[in-house]
């Protein structure tokens, strides 16, 4: 999977290094490249935003420079059989799922566009929707003061989901989320731990009686803390 972080704050995705994703890089399992917006502008101050037409407080990021970043990181899919997708997380995008983590984990190649200040000028996902797949995506609601963090959240549900990231692959079909449902309580030992006991049920060796009790257990859970979730 090849991706490519466009942003104003490059060190910010040292993250990536790390972890997890830190390693699927390193294996080649995902070739990820951060790119700096500013090395896409001409002017002596490198100036990526501007303030918006019609009036209004703070700035919008200017489309130009955002153009000829895309032209360089869509540049080689001109002849791709798939079209990128490229993401601009946006507090007025669409919620993003574990769904959609499934869907993009499919993507050869995924596209991260990090807005600041306002937003970027409106016209630039507009013409990237004519060589690209786009998806506004939001994190949740509330805002934050640009897309990184949401990007590096996003690029972590994603990247787990390729194929040969987690070490055992049943771990992803048992998660919250994975089945619609909040995740049962897990333990692990000791059996009794400050007076607290691991429910009998987990030590009873009864395959069908835990798998009953995990499903009535994450039913409640759900029930308790998201009860949109079991709406419809
Ligand atoms: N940028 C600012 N707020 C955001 C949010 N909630 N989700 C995604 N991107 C954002």
């Amino acid at each position: 999977m090849r991706i490519d972080v466009v942003t104003i704050f490059p060190d910010f995705f040292s993250v990536l290094d790390v972890s997890l994703l830190g390693r699927a890089r390193q294996s080649g399992l995902v070739d990820a490249r951060v790119h700096d917006l500013r090395a896409f502008t001409h002017d002596r101050h490198r100036t990526v935003d501007d303030t918006p037409y019609g009036g209004g407080a703070g700035m919008v990021m200017k489309p130009e420079p955002w153009g000829e970043a895309f032209d360089a990181v869509l540049g080689t899919d001109a002849s791709a059989q798939t079209p990128a997708t490229v993401v601009f997380p946006s507090p007025a995008g669409e919620r993003f799922t574990q769904a959609i983590a499934h869907e993009l984990a499919e993507a050869p190649h995924l596209v991260f566009a990090c807005g600041r200040y306002e937003g970027i000028d409106s016209r630039v996902a507009e013409h990237v929707a004519t060589r690209a797949t786009v998806r506004e995506l939001s994190l949740g609601d509330y805002v934050l003061n640009g897309g990184e963090v949401a990007v590096v959240a996003m690029l972590e549900a994603i990247t787990r989901l390729v194929p040969g990231m987690v070490g055992n692959p049943e771990s992803i079909v048992e998660e919250s989320h994975a089945d619609g449902l909040l995740e049962y309580p897990i333990y692990t030992k000791p059996a009794t731990w400050r007076g607290l006991d691991v429910p009998d049920v987990l030590r009873s060796g009864d395959h069908g009686k835990v798998a009953a009790w995990r499903r009535e257990q994450a039913i409640e859970r759900t029930r308790r803390v998201r009860p949109d979730l079991l709406e419809g």
